[in-house]
């Protein structure tokens, strides 16, 4: 392999990303022939195919499969030293690619103006999944930092705390329970919930704060993201359990209650990490530096600015 190019290896990184020539061809402004020659170079090089073409898809031989893992790890090294060098220059250059939960998308890019603005030279790129996904992307080491809303169980990582993220029980306005003072769990267990997809940590933590308590929910509808189930619960669905962030734009507060329930808020909070054997970049680091000064000066006004929300403050710390 040491007579292929760095420009072969671009080319079949991009093709194998993609799973495709022609998506390669416009992310590299090259034409399709000119892809497939790359390739077919490389695959020479190789002495094996790198790609299978089964009717009209295509796959990554074992051989491209090791070459593509081969590939990240020269382009990571490679992008890690220019970061480095603008460093030593003085100046934070690079790129910075973040996987956040769905809750932290309330709160993160609102962060981001200002690093930009902070660090012009910085490119981010922001992406925002549920739990399952973010910690897969870990696993396939994807991004720079990931924001989580509890621990991984089975990753090593660095981790660290930066802001609350109680989950608190949401109804319709109108729904009986609204108002009512220290609702016991088992009253609120009778009701229909509304409960985020499989994958979701909403989900896996509204579920083991209940099972811990020998309770099980009657779950009347699953729904794909936030603003659909808080959607659901204006509309009378049923009552649930969402992280308090999700109202942070909520224009409807007048539709939606919290409810005040024993055990409530469980407490908890978004932790950014990344995985133990990586070593974070400068741009990374900046950002990490960044998080910690501005979620301590903006967090708990950004929290008291929910409209009704119950004040953590009460006190009592209860739940998980
Ligand atoms: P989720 O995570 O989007 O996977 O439910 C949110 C959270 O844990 O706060």
């Amino acid at each position: 392999m040491r007579h292929a190019t760095l420009r072969q290896l671009k080319v079949f990184e991009s093709v194998a990303r993609n799973l495709s020539f022609t998506r390669a061809a416009e992310e590299l402004h090259l034409s399709q022939p000119t892809v497939s020659i790359q390739i077919k170079q490389l695959s020479a090089i190789a002495g094996l195919p790198l790609l299978e073409q089964i009717g009209k898809r295509l796959f990554l031989t074992e051989a491209g499969r090791e070459l593509l893992k081969v590939c990240q790890g020269i382009f990571e090294g490679l992008s890690r030293f220019e970061m480095l060098v603008s460093d030593m220059q003085g100046v934070k250059a690079g790129k910075l690619s973040l996987a956040v939960i769905t809750t932290a998308k309330y709160f993160v890019p609102r962060l981001l103006g200002p690093f930009c603005k902070r660090y012009p030279g910085i490119d981010v790129s922001l992406k925002v999944h549920n739990r399952e996904r973010v910690l897969q992307s870990m696993i396939d080491n994807e991004d720079d930092l990931y924001v989580l809303g509890q621990p991984p169980e089975h990753l090593e990582v660095v981790l660290e705390p930066f802001l609350e993220n109680p989950l608190v029980v949401l109804a319709a306005r109108s729904h009986p329970l609204a108002g009512k003072k220290n609702i016991p769990l088992a009253r609120l267990a009778q009701e229909p919930f509304l409960m985020r997809e499989p994958g979701s940590g909403t989900r896996l933590a509204t579920e083991r704060f209940f099972g811990e308590r020998g309770l099980k929910l009657k779950v009347r509808m699953e729904l794909g993201s936030n603003e659909a189930t808080k959607q659901a619960v204006v509309g009378g669905l049923g009552i649930a359990v969402l992280s308090a962030h999700t109202l942070a734009l909520e224009r409807s507060s007048d539709e939606l209650a919290f409810l005040d329930v024993e055990g409530f808020p469980i407490r908890r909070h978004w932790y950014v990490a990344y995985p133990k054997e990586k070593q974070p970049t400068v741009v990374a680091l900046a950002f990490l530096d960044f998080l910690r000064e501005e979620s301590k000066l903006l967090g708990e006004k950004y929290l008291q600015g929910i409209t009704g929300f119950p004040a953590l403050a009460r006190g009592k710390k209860r739940g998980k």
